[in-house]
């Protein structure tokens, strides 16, 4: 297996902590570093690491420091060379990825349990009874042809696609496909547009259930990490585009879930011209737009026609409609059509009714899930810098959660001691591959102010209660 991406010396370098200021001998500081960045995500498995030479020139330390350090890292199972293809990160053995877990809420719940597990909210009340009765009254006429339709209905194509000129990204209702969802808009995308083992570039931390559509689908996942909340590093994403050509980039850049960070203009500009350039398939999810503290940034799809946009309206109204759509060309959106025909046929016809129904009041739905969120998100952010300030987070600019990091590598322990203490949460180490991110934790803030405070005091008193000593080499071996 051939590594799918490599780090310049400088770029490792650039990620490792001042060596010197670290206990011990250098060489053990920078094997002990290493394995931090391959635990929390932050240096991928399968990435290729500098020759020691070159690490030895950007560190300047000696080549045998580095030799020292690349041994202890092969001989704990964290590097493994092959003749040609030099030394690149891998897991030890016994360690496998994380469970495909959807929701962490088990039987050892506590009664009040607070459900912090899913980034999601409730239907906005007063919005889904009038929208059913008018689809209700529109469905008479459908009822007398046969009501398969893969591509969807007309009236909600059309809804959809005049969204998004309104966006600023002209739209005809043939360009669009009605989903059940932007989880199974992704799903078709990948069954049309990547075979298996090709590969498929994503953020790092990931929206999980993208990473599991992509692996099931027999593609490999290309992780590029982000710095947190503070978002993207444009670099690494281009070169990992040239380094490893993918045949799909899923990118979340408008309030990405779970970090919240929003991708600026000019990063748009630079990862959609080199995808181009490498001939990638550019699919956006904009589950999150309109759900930010800040105006959107500019559409994706405004500034190259050809990138291939997934949404729904589980984020703004709710996940129960199961409504989503993909916008591409019209001649994509037909070879959907006709690859979903031979899996589901097509989506409830009273459903889409609905959906048409919602997207007359969506600008209102947005203001007030917006106006309800932002306290929400302010109350958490204050919250943890009282009852927990060693962890780090930024404020995010929109969407639903906080990305927070730890001060020890642990949220996999925590979450399964935080479920009888009552929060069900779910790790880290799920928004990332082969276990990693265990330094890192998703909390939303889809949840009322009070109920946000007193998931924080419990979460301390969990906190409080692990041991953290010995924790970087304790979390591979949580099942
Ligand atoms: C980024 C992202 N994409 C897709 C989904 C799935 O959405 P849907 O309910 O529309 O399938 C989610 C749900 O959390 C999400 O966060």
């Amino acid at each position: 297996m051939a590594p799918v991406s490599r780090l310049g010396g400088r770029a490792l370098a650039a990620l490792l902590p001042d060596l010197r200021a670290l206990p011990g001998p250098v060489y053990s500081a920078l094997s002990d570093a290493v394995t931090a960045l391959v635990l929390d995500g932050r240096v991928v498995t399968e990435t290729r690491l500098p020759s020691e030479r070159e690490l030895a020139v950007a560190l300047q330390v000696s080549r045998a420091t580095v030799t020292a350090a690349y041994d202890a890292l092969r001989s704990r199972g964290y590097l493994a060379s092959r003749t040609g293809s030099g030394s690149y990160v891998t897991l030890p053995a016994g360690s496998h990825p994380r469970p495909s877990l959807a929701r962490w809420v088990s039987s050892d719940a506590a009664d009040d349990m607070i459900d912090l597990s899913c980034a999601a909210l409730p239907a906005p009340p007063g919005v889904l009874a009038p929208a059913i009765a008018a689809a209700a009254d529109a469905l008479g006429p459908y009822t007398r042809a046969d009501g398969y339709d893969p591509a969807g209905l007309a009236v909600l194509r059309v809804a959809v696609a005049d969204r998004f000129t309104g966006r600023g990204v002209p739209t005809s209702a043939d360009q669009v496909l009605i989903t059940s969802g932007a989880l199974h808009s992704l799903d078709l995308l990948l069954r049309l547009i990547a075979g298996p083992g090709d590969r498929v570039l994503t953020d790092l931390p990931a929206y999980p259930g993208a990473l599991d559509a992509i692996r099931a689908n027999g593609a490999r996942v290309v992780p590029v990490p982000l710095a947190g909340g503070a978002g993207w590093q444009i670099d690494q994403v281009t070169a990992t585009l040239r380094q490893t050509a993918p045949r799909l980039a899923y990118l979340i850049p408008d309030f990405h879930n779970p970090t919240g960070a929003l991708m600026d203009a000019d990063a748009r500009r630079a990862v959609l011209r080199t995808a181009r350039q490498t001939g990638t398939t550019v699919v956006i999810d904009e589950s999150f737009v309109g759900l930010g503290f800040e105006p959107d940034e500019r559409p994706c799809a405004a500034i190259d026609p050809s990138v291939i946009c997934i949404g729904s309206l589980s984020k703004p109204v709710w996940g129960g409609l199961r409504i989503g759509w993909i916008r591409a060309s019209a001649e994509v959106i037909s070879r959907l059509a006709a690859l979903r025909a031979s899996i589901d046929l097509g989506g409830a016809v009273l459903d889409q009714l609905v959906a048409a129904e919602l997207f007359g009041r969506l600008d209102e739905i947005f203001a007030t899930r917006l106006a309800e969120l932002r306290p929400q998100r302010d109350a958490l952010v204050a919250a943890l810098a009282r009852e927990l300030p060693q962890w780090r987070t930024n404020v995010p600019r929109g969407g639903l959660s906080l990305w927070l990091e730890l001060d020890a590598p642990l949220s996999t322990p925590l979450t399964l001691m935080a479920l009888p203490a009552g929060v069900a949460i779910v790790p880290g180490s799920r928004f990332g591959v082969d276990g990693t991110l265990e330094r890192f934790l998703r909390l939303p803030y889809s949840l009322p102010v009070e109920r946000l405070n007193e998931a924080v005091r419990r979460l301390a008193g969990v906190w409080a209660q692990l041991d953290r000593s010995g924790a970087p080499h304790r979390q591979l071996v949580v099942a």
